[in-house]
């Protein structure tokens, strides 16, 4: 049985802040087991029934947060040099169990997918996977028609082969690239063995689900279960990018 305490369990369960969490509480809104608890301190089973405002939750031991990441941060919990992504997270989401499932460089902005739970990542890092990601690239030089058919033909990174990737363009200098794996600087060096530099990069989605745009760049917040499940959707073994 694990135990823990009312305003962490409320926070957990209903995806809000701690502090949200305890005005609830002191509020009166919620119930643990049929019974209205306004002790926000008190520690109780985390399979206990929740209600707060009458609907029931669930408290989950794995968390799954989506991050704007912002530019210059990079992805790791600490940094000597560099503010880190996961020091952005608000205090009452921050674990010291948390990981980031597919690290971006630097530079690099958008979707940084955070959680704890390590099977998960496993699975949307497996290109054995699929899992699709899509980048919005800014480049320097005119793109080419050729250039769709070379990323979907796979791209040849020296020793490394790419598997099919999707590159739609999207103006002269601008393209949205999906690809299945998640090769070091994968899309710049794509970019670079067609002869073009990226000079802004964005990741846009993971599987089926988009960054939320109402995210401010190092804003972070938990991922719902609808939304959870459009990632895992994408977990299924194909030949195929597509
Ligand atoms: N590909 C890159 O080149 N950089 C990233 O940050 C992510 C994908």
């Amino acid at each position: 049985m694990e135990k823990t305490r009312l305003d962490k369990l409320v926070s957990n369960a209903f995806h809000i802040s701690r502090k949200e969490a305890k005005d609830r509480i002191a509020g009166g809104k919620v119930s643990i087991d049929g019974v209205v608890r306004r002790d926000a301190s008190l520690c109780f089973d985390t399979a206990a029934r929740v209600t707060c405002e009458g609907i029931e939750g669930t408290y989950r031991s794995h968390v799954y947060i989506m991050m704007n990441k912002p530019e210059g941060v990079v992805s790791a919990a600490t940094d000597k040099t560099a503010t880190a992504a996961l020091s952005l997270l608000p205090d009452d989401m921050k674990r010291h169990d948390l990981f980031i499932a597919g690290r971006l460089d630097k530079n690099t902005t958008g979707f940084l997918l955070v959680t704890n739970d390590g099977a998960f990542a496993h699975n949307i890092l497996s290109p054995k996977k699929h899992v699709p990601k899509t980048y919005l690239a800014t480049l320097a030089r005119d793109l080419k028609e050729s250039d769709v058919g070379m990323f979907a033909e796979g791209i040849c990174l020296g020793e490394e082969h790419c598997k099919p990737a999707r590159l739609e363009i999207v103006s002269e200098r601008v393209a949205r690239v999906t690809v299945v794996e998640g090769k070091f600087h994968q899309i710049k060096r794509m970019f670079h063995a067609v002869g073009n530099e990226v000079v802004a990069l964005k990741r846009e989605k993971i599987g089926a689900l988009s960054l939320d745009e109402t995210l401010l760049p190092g804003d972070a917040r938990y991922i719902t279960e609808e939304e959870l499940k459009m990632i895992k959707q994408n977990l299924f073994d194909q030949d195929e990018c597509s």
